[in-house]
């Protein structure tokens, strides 16, 4: 598989304005050639640093070492918390660590896995509409994984969906997620927070309504003191494992918003760039098929079957290595420090480039194939642990990461034996970053019912 993200010429070489295009048409084109080669990269541009840390012992240092000296960059902040306010993905310092220990037992193992009938009831009713298209229908998997995720983190969190207008907090969720990208651009040339931007309003009018939805379901909780299965539920109960304080109503909300903003989004794309490998590699693909069926014996993928679905886990890991729905995390340090002998103060930049650290040329043979033995159990011990960051690492590492990892694969589980999905032959996807990172042209797969 070629390259799919050709690196840019050393910016230096390169007008600031041509940078500057190329990083609103897709920031990946901007990055220098050398986070594909080298431990680190400094670049300036418009009087700003910015340190592109690619070397595995110094992400540890940025991630985990050195955590406390670094924030999360302004304007991811800037942009998520008109909608997210302080959750934990926006929050920092002791708010974050008292939302983040309430938070760590609602996504414990235990309590996740109570999730995966819901999971693997939405996956069915997707094959249910998938079954009655004509066979050779063409469809954007990118599109249909995201309906698929959406219905499950609605569900998961805020049970009995019957009393909520799904449709409209789907609409009002894309609505805002669309504006991030500008607020996070307006934000990087410290454009001031009235300036005006295309979808400002749309978004002001979904946000509105999503906080509104969720007040109304938290407040209903509370009043008839009912209790689910559900996020809700589980968040309305937790507590503080140190000082036994639970959430207040608005780090509830922050943080319900922020599981459905965080969780559907990358667990869609991990789904359809899997889906897109796994079609252009049928060997690889049959042994997924092999080992579902050896594991469900050919019957209906149940809950308890997704443990014993190792191969399959695998095919997740590469898929996101070699196409991370997460691609760039941005920090900011909050004193002076040194990382790989350079000196970083508060004015500058970090970013870790997963795209480009799963592609690196120190640190995986062949870094453009595709092949799941890389996650083997022996290959995983030989490797460096931050080699590979799909979910981030260190204390604001994805809280989400085992409930994603469920969902993508009861959602294989139930989908891959019945359909076969496959891109047209001539079709190579653009991965571009927004937030997230997504095929830009959506993801046209042709499905035929397998026999
Ligand atoms: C394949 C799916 C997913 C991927 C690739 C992914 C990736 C990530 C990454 C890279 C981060 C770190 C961001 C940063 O530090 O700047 C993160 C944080 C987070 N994710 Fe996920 N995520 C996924 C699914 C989920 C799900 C399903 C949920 C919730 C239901 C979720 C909730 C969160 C939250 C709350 C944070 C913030 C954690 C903190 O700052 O303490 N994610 N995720």
């Amino acid at each position: 598989m070629p390259p799919a993200i050709v690196a840019g010429r050393s910016p230096g070489l390169i007008h600031t304005l041509a940078v500057l295009r190329r990083m609103v048409r897709n920031p990946m084109d901007a990055w220098p050639p050398g986070v594909y080669t080298d431990d680190l990269v400094r670049t300036r541009l418009l009087g700003h640093v910015t340190l592109f840390v690619c070397a595995p012992d110094l992400v540890q240092q940025v991630l985990v070492d050195d955590a406390e000296s670094f924030i999360k960059a302004e304007p991811m902040r800037r942009a998520l918390e008109p909608a997210l306010g302080q959750g934990i993905l926006t929050a920092e310092g002791a708010r974050w660590r008292a939302q983040r220990r309430v938070a760590a037992p609602v996504f414990r193992p235990a309590s996740v896995n109570g999730f995966l009938p819901a999971m693997i009831a939405a996956a069915r009713t997707m094959r249910d509409e998938w079954s009655k298209l004509t066979p050779g229908a063409d469809i954007d998997a990118a599109h249909d994984m995201m309906r698929l995720t959406f219905d499950i983190i609605v569900e998961t969190m805020l049970s009995g969906r019957g009393r909520i207008d799904v449709g409209r907090v789907e609409h009002s969720m894309r609505d805002f997620l669309e504006s991030t990208g500008w607020l996070a651009a307006l934000s990087a040339v410290h454009a001031p927070t009235w300036t005006p931007f295309p979808g400002k309003w749309r978004a002001a009018r979904g946000h509105t309504y999503l906080r509104t939805m969720v007040a109304e379901r938290i407040a209903e909780r509370r009043r008839t003191g009912e209790r689910r299965d559900d996020l809700l539920s589980l968040m309305l109960d937790a507590t503080d494992p140190e000082t036994g304080r639970g959430l207040d109503d608005v780090d509830v909300a922050d943080n319900l918003l922020t599981f459905i903003a965080a969780g559907h989004e990358t667990t869609a794309l991990a789904l359809a760039w899997t889906f897109y490998l796994l079609g252009r590699h049928p060997d690889i693909e049959q042994r997924v098929l092999d080992e579902i069926a050896s594991v469900t014996g050919g019957a209906p993928l149940e809950a308890a079957h997704i443990g014993s679905l190792a191969y399959t886990r695998q095919v997740i890991f590469e898929s996101m290595r070699v196409y991370p729905p997460v691609a760039l995390i941005v920090r900011q340090p909050t004193r002076t420090l040194e990382v790989g002998g350079v000196t970083i103060t508060p004015d500058d930049n970090v970013f870790i480039p997963i795209y480009a650290i799963h592609h690196h040329r120190k640190l995986w043979q062949e870094p453009d194939r595709f092949d799941p033995e890389r996650f083997a159990p022996d290959a995983v011990r030989a490797r460096h642990r931050y080699a590979y960051l799909p979910f981030a690492a260190g204390p604001r590492i994805c809280i989400g990461m085992g409930f994603a990892m469920l969902e993508a694969a009861a959602i294989l589980g139930t989908l891959l034996p019945a359909f076969r999905l496959a891109a047209a032959p001539d079709f190579v996807p653009t991965p571009k970053l927004r937030v997230t990172m997504r095929p830009a042209e959506g993801m046209p797969m042709r499905i035929e019912r397998r026999t």
